[in-house]
């Protein structure tokens, strides 16, 4: 992250500059939901695009889907989300403020590792059960953060639970989907059956996944609706060595934060521990990203062997083998999944690209240093003059640019100083100006966001030379 970047003031950029907004701000807003204004939806949806060229258009060992959120019910039962998709409540005894018992014990070790130390106690609070917690609690005196004393922690099904139209015997519960992984799992026979796929291949999907989180006050780190990014790569564990897929999405996966802009300094790999792994999982490993509130998970990938498939043939009774084209075998395969969060992602790429800057005689500017490719608006367009030929000649070229598929911005509203530092805060990696001169030169004032450089580029040339420097 940016040394200079906080959660606070992301968080302020992000809603005074048309990123992020709290969800229903007007009736109070809802903890832990927000809405993506016009500049967080363009940035997140480069994102998006970014993540799906690189893992399913450019790649010949992938197909892309775009499943259902409400499915049928069995599916969780199944996959073991409605028994295992726990988070573990406390209460605070008084205010009766519900956390999570795991991050409260987190922000305990984290403040008293020399004690721990003494004690010569090594603990791994994300393998700790129920009860472990819970002696943790009493043996350590841990309070609420309001000083309270705490219950005893308990389980919390994550899943969201509605009602599904009135069947003839009574009510029927779905569930909003907790992960996008299952819908590949259940279109899986579809896909085989239709796709022409050769093992090994994955199978990638973008979209919405929901999940009742206690922990709130994290932005859009954590939220009750976010974006996954998920990928099941099937193999035949007894042709392909597990180890080396699982080495090679490390890889790709890190790649995909490169191109992100982010720096890997500020990334930390974490494999999880056995207690702490998923219920379906036989390996986990994290990438974790350094924010101000501590190393957290932007992606995991995960060795689900056979589990789901299995599961899914099971309960459903239907034949979900995978038949070796040479001899004839059936069998399930293996799948390893790299998932990652869309929102994370973005919340990332925001912490790398902030800067405050000081330029001089008592002058700052904060500024998105955003990758070009990613930027949500590419170019900035303004006349030195308001109401005159300038102005016109500078519509006309930002029209010149959205005809070039180049995302622009007129804006003739201050002075050029204000502009720029607008433009600034939301990463536009260019600003183009239309001055008294170009009409006798030709020629606009190109001033790039990281440098502040200015040239005079012949307007002949200027979409060709935008487009160059912003393209993918
Ligand atoms: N299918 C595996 C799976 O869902 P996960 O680690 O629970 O694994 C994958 O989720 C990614 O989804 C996480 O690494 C994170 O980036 C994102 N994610 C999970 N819960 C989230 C939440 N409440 N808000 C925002 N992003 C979340």
């Amino acid at each position: 992250m940016s040394q200079q970047a906080t959660l606070q003031k992301i968080s302020n950029l992000a809603k005074r500059r048309g990123f992020v907004y709290p969800s229903s701000e007007i009736y109070g807003g809802l903890e832990s939901a927000y809405d993506y204004g016009y500049y967080g939806t363009l940035l997140k949806n480069n994102i998006r695009d970014l993540w799906w060229r690189m893992f399913v258009l450019d790649r010949d060992d992938m197909v892309g889907l775009d499943s259902s959120i409400i499915v049928n019910p069995q599916t969780w039962v199944a996959s073991g989300h409605v028994g295992s998709f726990n988070d573990a409540l406390i209460d605070d005894k008084v205010t009766k403020e519900r956390f999570r018992a795991d991050h409260l014990i987190e922000n305990w070790v984290e403040k008293n590792q020399s004690k721990l130390k003494e004690e010569h106690k090594d603990v791994d609070v994300a393998g700790m059960s129920l009860d472990e917690m819970a002696e943790f609690i009493t043996e350590y005196g841990i309070k609420s953060p309001n000083g309270n004393e705490l219950t005893k922690p308990r389980k919390f099904n994550q899943l969201f639970e509605t009602e599904y139209g009135v069947l003839a015997e009574g009510k029927n519960t779905v569930y909003l989907r907790g992960e996008t992984a299952q819908g590949i799992f259940l279109s899986y026979k579809n896909i085989i059956d239709t796709m022409r796929v050769k093992l090994p291949f994955g199978v990638g999907q973008v979209g919405k996944s929901f999940r009742n989180e206690i922990t709130k006050g994290q932005f859009i780190f954590r939220t009750l609706e976010f974006e996954q990014m998920e990928i099941e790569y099937f193999f035949n564990p007894k042709e392909s060595d597990w180890k080396a897929i699982f080495e090679d999405w490390k890889e790709q996966s890190t790649r995909f934060y490169d191109e992100l802009g982010i720096d890997r300094e500020n990334l930390r790999y974490r494999e999880h521990s056995d207690k702490e792994r998923s219920h379906y999982s036989s390996q986990t490993f994290d990438i974790d990203y350094k924010f101000d509130f501590g190393f957290k998970e932007l992606l995991g990938i995960a060795y689900r062997g056979d589990y789901d498939l299995k599961q899914h043939m099971e309960h459903s009774g239907k034949d979900l083998r995978f038949t070796d084209p040479k001899t004839g075998e059936k069998f399930l395969p293996h799948v390893i999944e790299p998932a990652t969060g869309l929102n994370r992602a973005m919340l990332a790429v925001l912490y790398e690209a902030y800067r405050e800057e000081d330029l001089g005689e008592g002058k700052t500017r904060t500024v998105l240093k955003i990758k070009p490719q990613l930027a949500p608006i590419k170019v900035a367009v303004f006349p030195l003059q308001k109401k005159s030929e300038l102005e016109e000649s500078a519509k006309n070229l930002h029209k010149k640019f959205k005809l070039a598929g180049i995302i622009s911005e007129f804006d003739n509203s201050g002075n050029i100083g204000k502009m720029y530092r607008r433009q600034d805060e939301i990463g536009t990696p260019f600003c183009v100006t239309i001055d008294f001169d170009t009409e006798t030169d030709n020629a606009v004032t190109v001033r790039d966001r990281d440098t502040m450089k200015q040239e005079r580029i012949n307007v002949n040339d200027i979409v060709e030379y935008i487009r160059n420097k912003v393209s993918q």
